[in-house]
């Protein structure tokens, strides 16, 4: 059981569960991205873990409060524990988008490496009052802190952003931000959008120009990019073929995502791939299989499917 009162330390328990600022500044020295995945079970964790360490590359696994409240933060701890335990490559432990101090802390307390306070949809100023106060408290443990300016559109952990509130992040204002924060990393607004749908046109593409103009206001500091998944059309086609009803599905292209990172992203969000991929090859299983009763088979399938997106991913972005 652990004690939110006192940090237990995974980070000392296993050498392998860094700080996700540790990848970031590897990543931003050797020009290259870490990739970040959301889990909500141990099937998708084993799969993800299972491709890094196949492909050789250290990523963040991150976790929403929603999927918190899902798995049980001891569970989810005790899973990435072992997870760490057992992986041949560095892993990063990392709260997504959390929306208060109190639910850093207790990230931080339960043995996270690293949170995200996403307060963007408060004004400048109390964004940078809030964010300040969990970076204050992350920096006794050596925990990394994310935080955000501007505004994706879309669904952030039960949060529906419209197309009129979304908002680049302004370059300026994210240079003021980040010295007077201390914050580790920021996510950019710059065309992304979370979930299957990202945005309204065929091909979203990503404002290169807008985060060109960041990056010459910050320098050398690790930018993230939300809402990177590729939504890739056979994944989409498979789970249709299976029943289900994903319509308007359109991802962000690899080839741009490489654009971006040669432009200072330096940490790659994805999700949505994931959920595809798993619910896909799940369908696809229990369609084929109609007589299958046994969770192992069907989940053991689903696990498959997640580690190959995520190796793809790897390989396109990252390898
Ligand atoms: O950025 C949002 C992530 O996709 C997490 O979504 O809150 O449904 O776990 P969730
Ligand atoms: P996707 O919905 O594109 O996978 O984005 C996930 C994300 O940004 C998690 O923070
Ligand atoms: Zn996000």
């Amino acid at each position: 059981m652990v004690s939110p009162t006192s940090r237990p330390s995974l980070v000392l328990a296993h050498n392998n569960l860094v700080s996700a600022s540790v990848l970031l500044q590897h990543a931003l020295s050797s020009h290259t991205a870490v990739m970040a995945f959301n889990f909500t079970n141990m099937e998708i964790l084993k799969g993800i873990v299972a491709a890094a360490n196949e492909m050789k590359c250290p990523v963040i696994l991150q976790a929403s409060a929603s999927a918190i409240s899902y798995m049980g933060m001891d569970y989810l701890v005790a899973l990435v524990s072992s997870a760490a335990a057992t992986s041949g490559v560095p892993l990063a432990l990392h709260l997504d988008h959390g929306s208060s101090f109190e639910i850093c802390k207790l990230c931080i307390d339960s043995g996270f490496t690293s949170v995200m306070i996403d307060a963007s949809s408060l004004d400048f100023e109390s964004n940078i009052a809030t964010t300040r106060n969990v970076v204050e408290y992350a920096k006794e443990y050596g925990v990394s802190v994310e935080a955000e300016l501007g505004t994706l559109f879309g669904v952030e952990d039960e949060v529906n952003i419209s197309l009129g509130k979304a908002r680049y992040t302004d370059p300026d204002e994210a240079a003021i931000f980040i010295e007077r924060t201390g914050i580790d990393s920021l996510a950019v607004a710059i065309g992304t959008s979370h979930g299957p749908n990202k945005g309204l046109r065929e091909s979203p593409s990503l404002s290169i120009d807008r985060l060109k103009q960041i990056k010459a206001k910050v320098g050398e500091f690790p930018l993230v990019l939300h809402g990177a998944s590729s939504v890739y059309e056979d994944a989409v086609e498979l789970c249709n073929a299976y029943g289900a009803d994903i319509k308007n599905a359109h991802g962000i292209k690899d080839s741009d995502i490489l654009e971006a990172v040669r432009n200072g992203i330096a940490k790659i969000n994805v999700d949505t791939d994931l959920r595809i991929a798993f619910t896909g090859a799940l369908r696809k299983h229990l369609h084929e299989n109609r007589s299958v009763i046994d969770m192992r088979q069907y989940l053991g399938e689903a696990t498959k499917a997640v580690q190959a997106v995520v190796t793809r991913k790897l390989s396109a972005v990252a390898g």
